[in-house]
Order: C-alpha cells, then sequence, then structure tokens
C-alpha cells in the first residue's frame, strides 16, 4: 500500500461531529461498519475548492449557476457516455427526498409502485408514507450464481394500476452491476407496462470489479430515455453526503415538469458548498476516485477471503460495486443477528428495513486495520455460538 498517493489508513476522529455513523455507538466498543458513509477524508482536492469557498466570505442564497452545472454535464459524457442538457437538471438536497417525491409526482393513490428486494430501505418506505401499494419482487440467481432481476416474477407480479418502477443501479445491498442487456429487458418491462422508472445510479462509480461496467439506464435507447428519471449524486463516491447536494436528469419535458411542480416550495436550494464539493468532485475527483477504488477492492478481497476462510457459515456472494458487503446469516440461527454482533464490538446494518431479515450489511469504506479489526470480532463472536 506504499504505492498510495492518498492517505485511506488513516483517518480523522469524527466523534464530536454529530457524525450518524460513529454517534449511535459513542461511549461503547463498538467499531461502526453500518450506514453507507466512509470514513475517509474527502479528496484534498474537493478540500481545497470548499476552503476556497470559505475565503469567500459571502454565503447567500445559490442557484445552480454554470461551474456545477458544467461539471455534471462534463461529467456524464466523459463517464457514462450520456449527452445531457443544462435544462434536464434539477440540483436537489439529496436522492431520499427525491425518490419521496417521485412518488408523488408520478403516480396516483389508486397506483403501486414496484421494487426489487432486498433494497435500500427508502425505496421500500417511500410508496408507505404517500399511502401508495408497494410490490416487492425479490431479485433472483441467475446462471452464474449474480444477483439479477427477475423479470417473469415482476410480469407475474405487476398490476394493471402500477405506475412506477424504482430501480438501484448499481445495487444496494447486494452490489450487483446489471449488465446492458439485463437492464434493456427491464427497459422493455417497463415499456410493455407503461412505467415510469427511477433509476438511482448514485453507486455508479463505485464499480470495484474491474470487468464490469456501469450502462447509465437513459443511454439504452431514446424510449426508456423518455421514461426514465436519473438519480444521482457525488456523495457516495466522493464521501460528501453531508454537503447534501444531489440532482436529477429528466429527458421528457412532461415528466420534468411533473417533478419540478411536486418540489416546489418543499425542496430546498442546495447550498454553496454542496455545489462546491458538486463541481470539485467531478472537476477534479478522478486520481483520488481511482486509487479509492483500489483500497477498495483490496478492502473487498479482504472480506471475501475472510468470509470463505474462517466464516463459512456466512454466505457472501461475489459482489461488483458499493463498499456493502451484504451476508446472509441465516445458517447462525440467531433471533438478532445485528443485536448479537453488537454484542460484540462490531456494528453492522441490520438486514430487515432492506427487506432481507437474516442479513447483515458490512460497510468496508474504511482503513483496512479497522475492517481486520471487525472481521477478528466477528470471527470470535460466532465462536461463541
Ligand atoms: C441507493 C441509494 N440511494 C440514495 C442514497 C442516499 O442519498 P442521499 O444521501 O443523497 O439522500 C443512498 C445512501 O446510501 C443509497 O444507497
Amino acid at each position: 500500500m506504499t504505492d498510495f498517493n492518498y492517505n485511506f489508513n488513516s483517518c480523522p476522529e469524527r466523534n464530536g461531529y454529530g457524525s450518524l455513523k460513529w454517534d449511535k455507538f459513542q461511549g461503547r466498543d463498538i467499531l461502526p461498519l453500518w450506514v453507507a458513509d466512509m470514513d475517509f477524508a474527502a479528496a484534498p482536492e474537493i478540500i481545497a475548492a470548499l476552503q476556497a469557498r470559505l475565503d469567500h466570505g459571502v454565503f447567500g442564497y445559490t442557484k445552480p449557476f454554470a461551474a456545477p452545472v458544467e461539471a455534471v454535464l462534463n461529467y456524464l459524457e466523459r463517464q457514462h457516455g450520456y449527452q445531457a442538457r443544462a435544462s434536464w437538471l434539477d440540483f436537489l438536497p439529496g436522492m431520499v427526498p427525491a425518490i419521496n417525491l417521485c412518488v408523488h409526482a408520478f403516480t396516483q393513490a389508486s397506483e403501486s409502485v414496484m421494487t426489487a428486494t432486498p433494497v435500500y430501505p427508502p425505496f421500500l418506505s417511500a410508496p408507505d408514507y404517500a399511502g401508495r401499494e408497494l410490490i416487492k419482487v425479490p431479485l433472483c440467481l441467475d446462471s452464474q450464481e449474480h444477483w439479477s432481476l427477475d423479470i417473469e416474477a415482476m410480469e407475474a407480479a405487476i398490476q394493471p394500476h402500477t405506475r412506477l418502477l424504482i430501480l438501484c443501479s448499481p445495487h444496494n445491498p447486494v452490489g450487483r452491476v446489471f449488465t446492458a442487456a439485463e437492464l434493456t429487458e427491464l427497459a422493455d418491462f417497463c415499456e410493455r407496462h407503461d412505467l415510469i422508472l427511477i433509476s438511482d445510479e448514485i453507486h455508479c462509480d463505485l464499480v470495484i470489479d474491474p470487468d464490469a461496467q456501469h450502462t447509465m439506464t437513459a443511454t439504452l435507447n431514446d424510449a426508456i430515455a423518455q421514461r426514465t428519471v436519473t438519480l444521482m449524486a457525488p456523495s457516495k463516491t466522493y464521501n460528501l453526503p453531508g454537503l447534501a447536494c444531489a440532482f436529477s436528469v429528466i429527458e421528457n419535458p412532461q415528466l420534468r415538469q411533473q417533478f419540478q411542480q411536486t418540489i416546489r416550495g418543499i425542496i430546498t436550494e442546495v447550498n454553496c458548498f454542496g455545489y462546491a464539493g458538486c463541481a470539485a468532485a467531478y472537476n477534479h475527483g478522478e486520481a483520488w476516485r481511482q486509487e479509492l477504488l483500489r483500497y477498495l477492492r483490496g478492502n473487498y478481497e479482504l472480506v471475501y477471503d475472510f468470509i470463505q476462510r474462517e466464516l463459512p457459515q456466512i454466505t457472501f456472494r461475489p459482489m461488483q460495486a458499493t463498499y456493502l458487503a451484504w451476508f446472509d446469516v441465516s445458517a447462525l440461527g440467531l433471533k438478532h443477528p445485528a443485536h448479537f454482533f453488537e454484542q460484540h464490538g462490531v456494528g453492522l446494518s441490520d438486514g430487515s428495513p432492506f427487506d432481507g431479515a437474516q442479513h447483515l450489511r458490512l460497510n468496508f469504506g474504511c482503513p483496512r486495520d479497522r475492517l481486520e479489526e471487525g472481521l477478528q470480532r466477528m470471527k470470535k463472536a460466532v465462536g461463541t455460538i
């Protein structure tokens, strides 16, 4: 690890900063390996841009101005081959409010929403909060034991009043990068059933499998582009969730208008640091991101090998993206798996809110020695069963 230009091995102290991740276990010897927030400091290039913005000294209301807009448009084209226009963009203070507002914008009370489970919990709560029926279709394993979308089961489950499909691509929590062929099948499904597709692609720049490539849903073909609402943010990749800056890309003017009317007066402006961080991430963050991916790949291999070798009772299938490992712990026979591991000093995400009871999610976006310690604690814990 000596050939790294950026330091991922040591991290700033987070106690005392209101960290959601760390404060949960404050005062207890529990390693927080849960919520999707990495322990690494942001790229120095981003910190410098934020410092320059701070030095300006005036923090007035800020609209989506040229610097972040151009940074996003250039990034979409450079990274994902997507030629978007400025008028298709809306900046948002978070993806979660956007997911919730999409449900309001694009469905009536009598219409239903479909998603593939297990999945990021706000996909499940958003229809519930809006009083819409939710149709959950479990992911399936394909012939190569990859998690995949079960189009056949989706065909069987769809209702005449289903209007919206919420996709997580790449998929949190299973870490799958769907191929263009799989996404095209999904696009055809949306076309057949006249669905609007909310494509949450927040993890798209965290592909750790060198053989996998992310495809933006909206780049598949014109038909799906016209029914897609893409939601993205630099926050996962560059570890900036506290800056609260995300964006939507909506090509279809009618859908865009529906969305904009719904968020009006409800969604706040993105703040000036959010814009500065977003522009710096996309314009100057690539060298840091490449090293981050290399570091995360090393962490993933550590977790994978450790689980196969030391904890074979846990099923952990190979993953391609994200820094979130999804464990099936049903063979351990635990009543409350997350509580059990907390009692043994490891704070993992409980699978139940993802619709994955008897599963746990481990965040390996942390220094390697912390990860090693967490895995050793897990082994020790399992040894007590
Ligand atoms: C799939 C997915 N969407 C959205 C978010 C959160 O987005 P935001 O912090 O912008 O609300 C996360 C965070 O983990 C996520 O995994």
